[in-house]
């Protein structure tokens, strides 16, 4: 997995590593690449391969699954019985979210952009889910005028009384990564004392909303970033029992890296996809028989 701190720094010892000044993102934050036959890593980055999984499904997971298990574990503290509204279910960290929901005991409504990715959401354990494009209207672009704003927020009421409908009941959690289009739409819908728990912005990052629905029903907003190394080690551990498993969409060879970012621009994926960079075809390395990923299918 991808984060990388330095041994020589304080917090790294006893403190979280990820507020760790030298905290830095393999792959990303640093220049060392990805999608190598080679790579350096840290001592701590490795976790145990689960036994039950092949190569590319246990390629699969890491960075989205890590980050809804501390969004949702730890900075939400999720209890049973708590209801949540998952953004982009069908998508990397959604269908880890919906799974991490079932397993805690919650209740999950998810929103997607198709039946298909609907179908899944339900699959992976969702009471129900919602098609986004039944309310285009509740989506923020940035920069509306005064009336352009009211029709807006009538369309984001009527949303959060359809997930109120759906859930039995107003969110206690919300799991944010949308960002600009949607965050106006999780402060009004999330409960009141209820988390809106935000790791991502797709749509873009400067968030504009009515901060009186926020401090007025005393919600709170998370911010959350990917997971230290024993949140990721907790998690793989339910991976290797077979209670979380990897959604894959699709496995393509090295010469598919582009179309599979091309894949990912249209939004036309449904959880992951694996490229195979060392191994010459799919289904090498699984060593235990045990439930492999979810084969998500569209149409
Ligand atoms: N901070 C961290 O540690 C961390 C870790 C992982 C990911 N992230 C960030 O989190 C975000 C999501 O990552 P991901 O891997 O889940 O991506 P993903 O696989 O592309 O899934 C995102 C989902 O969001 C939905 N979506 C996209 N645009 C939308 C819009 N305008 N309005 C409503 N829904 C929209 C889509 O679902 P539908 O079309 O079905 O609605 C899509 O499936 C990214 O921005 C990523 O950079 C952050």
């Amino acid at each position: 997995h991808c984060n990388q701190a330095s041994y020589e720094d304080v917090e790294v010892h006893g403190l979280d590593p990820l507020a760790a000044p030298s905290q830095q993102i393999w792959g990303y934050e640093t220049s060392w690449g990805s999608f190598a036959q080679f790579t350096k890593v840290q001592a701590q980055q490795l976790l145990p391969k689960p036994k039950n999984l092949t190569w590319e499904e246990a390629a699969s997971y890491g960075l989205t699954y890590f980050t809804a298990y501390r969004m949702l574990m730890d900075q939400c503290d999720i209890q049973p019985g708590d209801r949540v509204l998952v953004w982009g279910a069908a998508g990397g960290l959604g269908v880890f979210a919906i799974q991490l929901c079932k397993i805690a005991g919650a209740q999950a409504v998810g929103v997607v952009s198709s039946e298909a990715k609907g179908e899944l959401v339900k699959r992976l354990g969702a009471v129900d889910y919602i098609d986004r494009n039944e309310f285009k209207g509740m989506m923020r672009k940035g920069g509306e005028d005064p009336d352009e704003e009211t029709a807006r927020f009538k369309e984001s009421r009527r949303f959060s009384k359809h997930v109120k409908e759906l859930l039995g009941g107003e969110p206690d959690i919300v799991f944010e990564h949308v960002g600009q289009a949607t965050f106006p739409t999780s402060v009004l819908t999330v409960k009141p004392f209820g988390k809106v728990v935000i790791c991502g912005a797709t749509s873009g990052y400067n968030l504009d909303f009515d901060v009186r629905y926020l401090w007025m029903r005393q919600k709170q907003i998370i911010g959350s970033h990917f997971a230290n190394a024993y949140e990721c080690y907790k998690a793989n551990e339910l991976i290797e029992r077979g209670q979380i498993r990897p959604v894959l969409w699709r496995t393509m060879g090295f010469d598919g890296v582009g179309e599979a970012h091309q894949l990912m621009r249209e939004n036309k994926h449904l959880g992951k996809i694996s490229i195979l960079v060392g191994a010459e075809s799919e289904g090498l390395g699984r060593t235990a028989e045990g439930p492999g990923a979810i084969r998500a299918e569209v149409g």
